[in-house]
This record gives C-alpha cells, sequence and structure tokens, in this order.
C-alpha cells in the first residue's frame, strides 16, 4: 500500500510518501518521496516560532512540497483540462477556510493534478503549535475529500519514535518480533522532554517529563542570553566542543543539575536556565563587555551543554537499570547533539549494560513527514481510519 503523510506541527512543512508491504513480522518500508520546506531563516530573524507566522508559511508552501514530494515518487501527472465539479470546489472551500493561503493557492494548483494512486493520508494531529498544526490538518482533509483517500490520524512524539529506522537507503525493514521489548525512548526536542517506557508495540507509558522547560527550549533560551542566533541547540554545541578542548581554566563555571538526583523519572531545565541569566548578569556587573570574550562564551556553552546532558543520561541510565531496558532510542531535536550520543553511549558501556541505541539519522533528527508515514502505516493497518474527517482536530498537548 501507499501512504501519504504531512507534518505541519512546528517550523518545518514537511510531505512523505511511503511504500509498505508486510511479509510475516517484517514490514518493508520504500521511501518513494520525502521533502521538507524550512522556515527556520524565517524564524532566525525573529530569534524563535510565532504560531501565526508559521501557519502562514505553511499555507503558502505546502502545496509546493506537495509537488515536489509527487515528482520525486514519480506519480506526478497533469491534467492539462480539469473538470469542473462546483459541489467538490464548494466543499474544499469550506474545509480550507481558515487556511486562507493555502485556500488562495489550492484552484491554481491542485486541479491541474492528476490524482496519484494513494491508499491512506497520515496527518500529524499533536502535540504542537496548534495554528500549524490545524495547516496540516485541513489540508489532509482537503485532499481526503478531493481525492476520496482516508484518513489516519498520527501522534508526532510516536513519530520521533520511529525515526530511527530509516537509513541511507531507500528501503528499511521494521521487524515487529518482540526480542526488542522492554524498550525506553527518551525524546528531547524544543518542546519536550520526556521518558517513554515502550512494552510492545505502540503501547506505552510515560515514565517521566520535564517539569518546565524542554531541553532544547532551555539550549534555545541560553543561545539566546550568549547573542546566538536561533535555533540555539547547534550553536551551542559548536562552542561547547570548543570549551571542552580548551585548557582548563582556573576558576571554572560551575552550574546546577537541577533535579538530577530527585526519585522519580522527571526533568527540570528552568532553573539551570535561569542559573546562567544570574551568571552572565553577575560577570557582566563586574565587566559589560565579558561577553566579547569568545573564551567565557565557550566556557557557559561547555558547562550548560555539561549540565543539560548529565542529567539526560543519568536518568535515562537509571531506568535502564529499573526496567531491565534492551533498547533505548534518543529521539527529537536534541537528539542531533553530538555530546549527548556520546556520553549516553559510553555510560551505557561503563555500566555494562547490553542495551542497544539508537539514535536518528542525522536528516531524521528534526522534525519530518516521514516518521509520520511510518507511524500513519501502523495505524492504518490497525485500522485507525477516521470515520469522520469532521471529528479531526488539533490537539497543542496530545500525550502518548
Ligand atoms: O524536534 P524538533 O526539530 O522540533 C520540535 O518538535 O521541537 O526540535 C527542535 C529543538 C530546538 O530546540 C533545537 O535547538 C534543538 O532541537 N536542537 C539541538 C541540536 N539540534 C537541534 N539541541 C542541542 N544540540 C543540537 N545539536
Ligand atoms: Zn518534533
Amino acid at each position: 500500500m501507499k501512504l501519504l503523510a504531512i507534518e505541519t506541527s512546528c517550523d518545518e512543512t514537511a510531505i512523505a510518501i511511503i511504500e509498505a508491504q508486510k511479509v510475516n513480522s517484517k514490514t518493508k518500508f520504500k521511501i518513494l518521496g520525502n521533502d521538507i520546506s524550512s522556515q527556520i531563516a524565517l524564524h532566525t530573524q525573529y530569534g524563535g516560532v510565532f504560531p501565526m507566522m508559521a501557519k502562514r508559511e505553511h499555507g503558502k508552501n505546502i502545496l509546493s512540497v506537495l509537488e515536489n514530494v509527487l515528482k520525486k515518487a514519480k506519480i506526478h501527472k497533469i491534467n492539462k483540462n480539469p473538470k469542473i465539479d462546483k459541489k467538490l470546489d464548494e466543499k474544499i472551500n469550506i474545509l480550507l477556510s481558515r487556511e486562507n493561503e493555502l485556500n488562495e493557492l489550492w484552484p491554481t494548483i491542485m486541479p491541474f493534478i492528476v490524482k496519484p494512486k494513494i491508499d491512506a493520508i497520515a496527518v500529524t494531529t499533536g502535540p504542537g503549535l496548534e495554528p500549524a498544526l490545524w495547516v496540516g490538518i485541513s489540508f489532509a482533509k482537503a485532499l481526503s475529500t478531493y481525492w476520496n483517500i482516508p484518513i489516519v490520524e498520527v501522534n508526532h512524539m510516536e513519530g520521533h519514535i520511529f525515526s530511527i529506522f530509516p537509513k541511507k537507503n531507500k528501503t528499511f525493514i521494521i521487524d515487529s518480533d518482540k526480542k526488542i521489548f522492554p524498550m525506553l525512548s527518551l525524546l528531547v526536542s524544543g518542546g519536550h522532554t520526556e521518558l517513554i517506557l515502550v512494552k510492545d508495540w505502540m503501547k506505552y507509558k510515560k515514565i517521566g517529563q520535564t517539569r518546565d522547560d524542554a531541553a532544547g527550549e532551555a539550549f534555545d533560551k541560553v543561545a539566546r542570553m550568549l547573542g546566538l542566533p536561533y535555533p540555539g541547540g547547534p550553536e551551542i554545541s559548536k562552542l561547547a566542543a570548543i570549551g571542552r578542548s580548551n585548557k582548563n581554566s582556573k576558576n571554572p563555571i560551575i552550574l546546577p543539575r537541577p533535579m538530577i538526583y530527585s526519585k522519580d523519572y522527571d526533568f527540570s531545565f528552568s532553573g539551570l536556565k535561569t542559573a546562567v541569566l544570574y551568571l552572565i548578569r553577575d560577570l557582566t556587573e563586574k565587566n559589560p563587555n565579558v561577553l566579547d570574550n569568545i573564551k567565557i562564551k565557550q566556557e557557559i556553552a561547555k558547562e550548560f551543554e555539561n549540565a543539560v546532558v548529565e542529567t539526560l543520561t543519568y536518568k535515562t541510565i537509571k531506568a535502564i537499570k529499573q526496567y531491565k531496558i534492551k533498547t533505548l532510542i534518543v529521539g527529537g531535536g536534541v537528539s542531533a547533539n553530538k555530546y549527548l550520543q556520546e556520553v549516553m553511549t559510553n555510560d551505557v558501556k561503563k555500566n555494562k549494560l547490553r542495551t542497544k541505541i539508537y539514535f536518528p539519522s542525522k536528516n531524521l533528527t528534526g522534525d519530518n513527514a516521514l516518521m509520520i508515514a511510518i507511524v500513519g502505516y501502523f495505524q492504518y493497518k490497525n485500522r485507525k481510519i477516521v470515520k469522520n474527517i469532521k471529528s479531526i482536530k488539533a490537539k497543542g498537548n496530545l500525550s502518548l
């Protein structure tokens, strides 16, 4: 079967088309097309993502992303003389009534595309920024109505768990045997920091989460304090790596590791962020130009990254031991962090644990539609097709 997936939960407009075939316990996936239009350059100018701006950009770009993906999948055929169906056009107009940009572009593009052979549409319905999610949802509803294709809903966080499967090849296999359970997933992104116990395929239990800021959010906020552009994670990480290679200073900067020894699996990064704020304030009082000194910035970045990574790793290892975890999956934007990957891998070894660790390939750490397509396929197989598309709503705080 072929499935088209749509992801617009934050600042990436993404669509993917996959083909999936189940043989015994194995499902073979083929990536037919996968495209992302990133809004990062725009949001960098404003220092962060504004939901209404993200929504507008999704609306402007989603049709060209669709065309690109259809072309990549070699199922883009042009209809030179489309028939006019006023009733259908009216339905689409109603479905897209809240999406001005998309509603305007639709009649200039969609009638000229021949309906492709696709069996299902998957769409991210949460968690995320609701105005942004709505663009993908309205678009999925319109496509479903226009082409008469069923819809399945996908949880964005579940997508991040499945993002570790595709590697460099166009094909990959997911084996639904049970040898890999119990599995643990550390999901770390701009909006989430969670430890999820996966007892079996599609069976989740959240055992810990952040009580305030997400890890990625803390990276972004500290980066801003240091005068670094959005998104802050990669910027801090670069400085921190140089900081680690610098000679140790006589007065090292020390930041707290909030909640590291708490009995639960929860996290807290807001106190750490405030500690950096006070540190910079104190340093600036002594020397107003202190942040012109790149070495100080590298030192702060290093200690901040150490604090985040140590906390994430400590709690993850503790959970691996308690739940006798066989497989660890780290996903979400922050899973791109090289230092996190290194420390996590080393600590699993140091603790003599036989847990297998998986990180997504570099292009799949952030938001993408391929991961949504994989979950969408399993939803489809589990007969989770939406009966009435009117019921589909954006769920900003959807949980696993
Ligand atoms: O999953 P994602 O792309 O979007 C959300 O769903 O939030 O995650 C984005 C977050 C941002 O906060 C960004 O700063 C962070 O991931 N990030 C990183 C790195 N690359 C991206 N954080 C730390 N180190 C990185 N290398
Ligand atoms: Zn995400």
